[in-house]
């Protein structure tokens, strides 16, 4: 076990700060939202853990959290939308108020394959909240109710996001330095 370097990164992107309040102004809009109505938190592993932790601590203990594991089938670093359940719900989602917790929304593809499945499964409403999104990257525009902080269209590491597995734990978010991932250097 090795710390981390700060020469890994480039620069940060999100601060603690700025995950702290954009996860404080997520959760009130999901509280009023969801006021009257039952909810069902269903994470997309593995990115989505930091974000549902801090997530479901800001919302009525009594909120369910559920999981699901997906694959994307995709040439090189690039999802194709071509998904396979690794992992399902253990939850029958029928007639419920499903909302899906990502990390991060790039292309979109993971998240209309999921916003779709999770609909034909006859929940009652699926929404979708995203830690962050990198907009310059969308390919699928999907309908992102709950969004926390637009990020640039850059190789992002940490608060969940990975590179090789590394860097989840990071409790910002940084740009990776090229030299980490094998690219030229800046
Ligand atoms: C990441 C992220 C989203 C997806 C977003 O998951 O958690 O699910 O990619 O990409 P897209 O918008 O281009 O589809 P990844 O497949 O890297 O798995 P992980 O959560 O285990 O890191």
């Amino acid at each position: 076990m090795t710390d981390e370097d700060s020469s890994d990164f480039l620069r940060v992107v999100a601060t603690e700060e700025d995950i702290r309040l954009a996860l404080d102004r997520l959760a009130a809009a999901i509280r009023a939202d969801y006021a009257d109505r039952d909810l069902l938190l269903v994470g997309v592993l593995k990115g989505a853990v930091m974000t549902m932790a801090d997530l479901a601590r800001r919302l009525p203990a009594t909120v369910p959290m559920d999981w699901m594991a997906v694959s994307s089938y995709g040439a090189g670093t690039r999802s194709s939308g071509v998904v396979r359940i690794l992992k399902d719900l253990d939850a029958d989602v029928t007639g419920r108020n499903v909302l899906i917790v990502e990390d991060i929304v790039d292309s979109g593809r993971t998240l209309a394959w999921l916003v779709a499945n999770l609909r034909s499964r006859g929940a009652a409403s699926v929404e979708v909240a995203a830690m962050f999104r990198k907009p310059d990257a969308a390919v699928i525009k999907t309908d992102v109710r709950y969004v926390g902080i637009e990020i640039p269209n850059e190789f992002v590491v940490g608060f969940g996001l990975d590179y090789a597995e590394r860097y989840r734990g990071l409790p910002f978010v940084a740009a990776l330095a090229p030299h980490v991932y094998g690219g030229a250097p800046s």
